[in-house]
């Protein structure tokens, strides 16, 4: 039996990721969207690019919540993105009640699904997933490091000129501007990137990462949706197939990396169970520091959150 993946939102990156999900033949796919046709005729095209694409991939659209009942992950993408000038964190009152509600229908019906929670501003919303949702902390996951590793990721193999294949990267902290880039953990075939550039150069790049997401909604009008489809599903992959990658996600911190009751991207082993593991890397006094900045602006948010009538 095909494992079942809702993808809750059919905006930009939810409409994206369910393709993504049926062209790689994962799952049968769930697309709920609030707007009455939007899933449903997304679904519908999806439904008939299939047989060019060639994948047996059941794609429904709803409005509702029935068809979602058993699903193994939900993708909670629902919300409105960010507009030029605004930050992640200024979607934070709106999408919290969407994320309210949401959560709670997911979690009545799947009781047993991993959350992947994409919705900005992304560290919040997994506070309000998993207090929504009443599920175990390894079954709310953020996903936002994936994405600006990508992103860095990117950046080193156009400024190398090397295959984005060789290249892995990691970038811890919340998803806003105090993300930490760890260049001496990013490397092009293992070689760190400390000796692969000068240090400006090394610069350059983690300051366009840093800021990657608003260079794209500065040309687009709104935001990214392409790579964070990809980077969402790279999760679903892991976990409905247990590979059991390490991976930068939002996970919750109950005294990893001296943080405590706090979802932040840290690298974790995605499994069946959702996180498997938290992995703790030894970090400079800079790095540690960096990290430390990111997880008080994140719970500048929680705390914000509280005050919040959502
Ligand atoms: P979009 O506007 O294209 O799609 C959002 C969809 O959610 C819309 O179709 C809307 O009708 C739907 N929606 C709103 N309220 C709903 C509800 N109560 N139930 C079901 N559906 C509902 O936006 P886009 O570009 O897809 O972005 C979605 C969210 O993801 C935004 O909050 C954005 O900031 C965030 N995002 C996060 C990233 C990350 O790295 N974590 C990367 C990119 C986007
Ligand atoms: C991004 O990083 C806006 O969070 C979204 O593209």
């Amino acid at each position: 039996m095909k494992h079942k993946v809702t993808v809750v939102g059919a905006g930009n990156v939810g409409a994206t990721a369910a393709q993504r999900l049926a062209e790689k033949d994962l799952c049968e796919v769930v697309l709920v969207d609030i707007v009455p046709g939007v899933a449903q005729g997304k679904a519908l095209d999806l439904t008939q690019a299939a047989p060019i694409e060639k994948h047996d991939s059941r794609i429904t659209g709803t409005n509702g919540y029935e068809a979602t009942a058993g699903s193994d992950i939900v993708i909670i993408t629902a919300g409105i993105p960010r507009k030029p000038g605004m930050s992640r964190d200024d979607l934070l009152s709106t999408n919290a009640g969407i994320m309210k509600k949401v959560t709670r229908q997911v979690a009545r019906l799947s009781p047993q699904a991993v959350i992947i929670v994409v919705s900005n501003p992304l560290d919040a919303m997994c506070h309000v997933a998993y207090e929504s949702s009443g599920f175990p902390k390894n079954r709310v996951i953020g996903m936002a490091g994936i994405l600006d590793s990508a992103r860095f990721r990117a950046f080193i193999a156009m400024e190398l000129n090397v295959s984005v294949e060789n290249t892995h990267a990691f970038v811890l902290g919340g998803h806003g501007d105090t993300m930490v880039p760890l260049p001496r953990y990013s490397t092009v075939a293992g070689i760190p990137i400390t000796e692969l550039m000068p240090q400006h150069r090394i610069e350059a790049l983690v300051e366009r990462t840093r800021k990657g997401g608003a260079e794209i909604v500065e040309l687009l009008n709104t935001s990214a949706y392409y790579a964070p489809a990809s980077a969402a599903v790279e999760m679903a992959e892991s976990i409905l197939k247990d590979k059991k990658k390490i991976l930068p996600c939002a996970a919750y911190l109950e005294g990893e990396y001296g943080i405590r009751d706090l979802f932040i991207g840290v690298p974790v082993k995605l499994g069946a169970g959702g996180v498997e593991q938290i992995i703790t890397i030894t970090l400079t006094e800079e790095e540690k520091t960096a990290l430390n900045q990111s997880a008080a602006a994140v719970r500048e948010l929680k705390q914000a959150l509280k005050k919040l009538k959502y």
